[in-house]
This record gives structure tokens, sequence and C-alpha cells, in this order.
């Protein structure tokens, strides 16, 4: 395997607690993992070298949060949101008829266009969940496409009730719970279940995702989006990885979750793209919360697939510093995928970077909307040529 050192770092952002932010630096890359990372004065010889101009490098975005296997899109829905119509989970419905309608091709080379667009945007990890199946051909499919596209496949097939099963819960339940839970676990790694208002209740969810876990799959839950309920607080009795949405809490759920390994996982863009209020990050932080920040693509709530967006709605929308929101966005990310080798850079790490053209990632809010992403490495490999 032949080594690449990238030199002329004017700063080097690593969310390694020893190293921190270093000035002038350089690092090696060796095959898919980073092998030195130090003072550009002290950078030893590789096989190959790229100077990157004093240009500052970040950890890859971990987007820890995404429904990228689905058809269609809901642009008229958004359209009557924005002239006052409310968001509702019944909306999901519209895209689990396209996404049934849609052949295996179609669902991989759509998924396939976002993730590219997420890598050109500095997304060099991101979670995909089914949930626009809802039987179990569709859930098994989605399931399958996606697991050719990232590690982090996520089983919701407690996405909604579809309309088959309308005044039928409970046998959809058991459904999710039993025979589609083992045609889409030997795809996935995690399950999740939306459990919130007019989606499932807390009994429900807390028998899937006890399904899910004897299966051997770690545990999400969508809590507490449209409305306060016990869904945070069953997450973290259940010692799920993460809460998503966290929208509305109460003193008890910010209390269970900072004293829980479940990191609160906020994602701005549905709140912009419903208008609603925005989860407040600095009372979960305040109270020593691990909080992440995903971008919950999806044709829905939030159909954005900009990480660097959702750094700049936390900073200016939910009270996160600019350095707190970039390592939510990294860092907490690769927590809330319980995974230590992105989200960071360090010796052993995966060279999953990238180069801002910026000097520093305090653009990344500061110049909202502005593509500031001048290359992502993923797994050592360059995706975009600087400047291209
Ligand atoms: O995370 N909340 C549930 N699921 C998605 C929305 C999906 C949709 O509206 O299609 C979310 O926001
Ligand atoms: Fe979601």
């Amino acid at each position: 395997m032949s080594t690449t050192a990238l030199t002329g770092i004017g700063l080097l952002v690593t969310h390694d607690p020893e190293l921190g932010e270093l000035p002038d630096a350089a690092l090696v890359i060796d095959d898919d993992r980073i092998v030195w990372v130090g003072p550009a004065a002290e950078v030893p010889d590789a096989d190959e070298s790229s100077d990157l101009d004093g240009r500052c490098v970040i950890p890859g975005f971990v987007d820890s949060h995404t429904h990228l296997v689905f058809a269609g899109d809901r642009a008229a829905e958004f359209e009557a949101r924005m002239s006052g119509q409310p968001y509702t989970a019944g909306g999901i419905r519209s895209t689990v008829a396209a996404t049934r309608a849609a052949t295996d091709e179609d669902l991989t080379s759509h998924a396939a266009g976002l993730i590219a667009e997420m890598l050109a945007s500095g997304t060099t990890t991101t979670e995909i969940k089914t949930g626009y199946g809802l039987s179990t051909v569709d859930e098994e499919r989605s399931a399958h496409v996606a697991s050719r596209l990232s590690g982090d496949v996520t089983f919701l097939g407690a996405h909604v009730v579809p309309p088959e099963y309308a005044d039928r819960t409970d046998d959809y339940v058991a459904l999710v719970a039993g025979p589609m839970l083992e045609a889409c676990a030997p795809y996935c790694r995690w399950i999740d279940v939306f459990c919130d208002r007019d989606a499932f209740d807390v009994d429900q969810a807390k028998t899937i995702l006890t399904a899910g876990a004897a299966r051997g799959l770690g545990l999400r839950v969508h809590a507490n989006q449209l409305a306060n309920g016990p869904a945070v607080q069953l997450a973290v009795e259940l010692a799920a990885a993460s809460a998503d949405h966290c929208t509305h809490l109460s003193d008890a759920d910010i209390d269970a979750l900072a004293g829980s390994p479940t990191v609160a996982t906020l994602l701005p863009g549905a709140e912009f793209s419903t208008r609603s209020p925005y989860p407040d990050a600095r009372r979960l932080l305040d109270a020593g919360a691990t909080v992440a920040l995903a971008t919950d693509c999806n044709p829905g709530s939030s159909y954005t697939s900009n990480m660097a967006f959702c750094i700049a709605l936390a900073v200016r929308e939910m009270g996160m510093t600019p350095a707190e929101a970039l390592w939510a966005a990294t860092t907490g990310g690769a927590r809330a995928l319980r995974r230590d080798d992105v989200g960071v850079i360090m010796v052993g790490a995966r060279a999953d970077l990238v180069a801002l053209q910026a000097p520093s990632p305090v653009h990344l809010a500061y110049r909202p909307g502005v593509p500031l992403i001048a290359a992502t490495w993923k797994g050592g490999q360059p995706i975009t040529a600087i400047g291209g």
C-alpha cells in the first residue's frame, strides 16, 4: 500500500482530546487509515504528497439519521405547509405508495445519488433507515438496497401503520416484531420506531424494540418530534444508542438523557422544513447530554442532505456554539452510531476527512449556504479534487 501525506493544513480540527486543534499541521494516510498526525514541520516521508495550501481540515461529517430509500418527492406538501398547513405523520403514506411502485434499481440509483450529493458536501458516514415499504417484501428490499450503500442500516418497519392495516394496529405491530423483522434483520445493524403522536404508542414501541434487541439489533427511537410523550424515557430505559428529534422535552427527559449513554440526535432540517420550533440544544448540553446533529434526509419533513446547513441552523437557532455544532455533526454522530473509527482525526481512525475552503470551521455557520467543501476523502480516497 502507498502512503499519502496531506501537508499545508492551516488548522487541523481533530476532536481527539489529546491532539485538540493543531495549526500548521500535516497527516499521513495509509490505505483507508490515518497513520500519522502532527506538526507540518515533522511530517514523515510518504509515497505521495498533497499540499492543502492553508485550508482547514475537519473529520468527515457523520450523518447518523437519514431515510434515503424512497421514490417520489413531496414538494407540493412542502409548498402547502409554507402556506400554513401543519405537518402530520400521515404524509409518510404517500411516499410509501411511490416506494412500493418503484423497482429495486430505481430505489438504488436514487439513494446512491443522494449519497453522492452527501459525499460532495462532506458527509463520509451515512446511516440509512427503511420505513417507506411497510410490507415484509418492501421493507426487505429497502433494507437490501440500503445495505449496498451503508454499514449502518436501520429497520424502521414501525414508521407508520400502512393503509391495509388501518384499525388493525396490533396486527401490524405483530408483523413488524415478527416476520418483517426476521426478513430485514440480516441487512440491518439497528432498529427504530416512530413513537409519537399519530404514530406508535410506547407499549407498541417497546414490543418492537425488544424484539429487535433479541434479534441482535441496536436500538434507536424517533422520539418527541411532534409532541411531548414517553418516547425519550423509553429510549433511555432500553439503553438505545440514540433518541432522535427531541424537539419537545420535559425537564425529566433532559435529566434522563444527561444521565445515560443515549445520544440526543437533533434534526434541525425537520423543524426548518415543517416550520416548527427548534429543539433547545443549549438545555441538553448544559445538562451534560451528548448531542448529535443529523439531516433526517427524507422527502417529507427534511429534504436536505447537507450537514453544513444543519450546523448553521444549530448555531443560529438552537443555542450551539460553532465548535459544539461541528462536534455534534462529526464525533456526536459517531457516538450515536456507537462507532469510534469515524468522526475523529487520530492515528488508527478511518481517513474520512474534509478540507474547507475556509480558515476555520466557524465559517460553516458564518457563511451559510456557501459551498465551502474543497475536498473530501472517504477511507483515504479523494472524492472531490481540490478546486474541482
Ligand atoms: O424523521 N418522523 C418520522 N419520520 C420522518 C418523516 C418522514 C416523512 O415525513 O416522510 C422524520 O421526520
Ligand atoms: Fe427521521
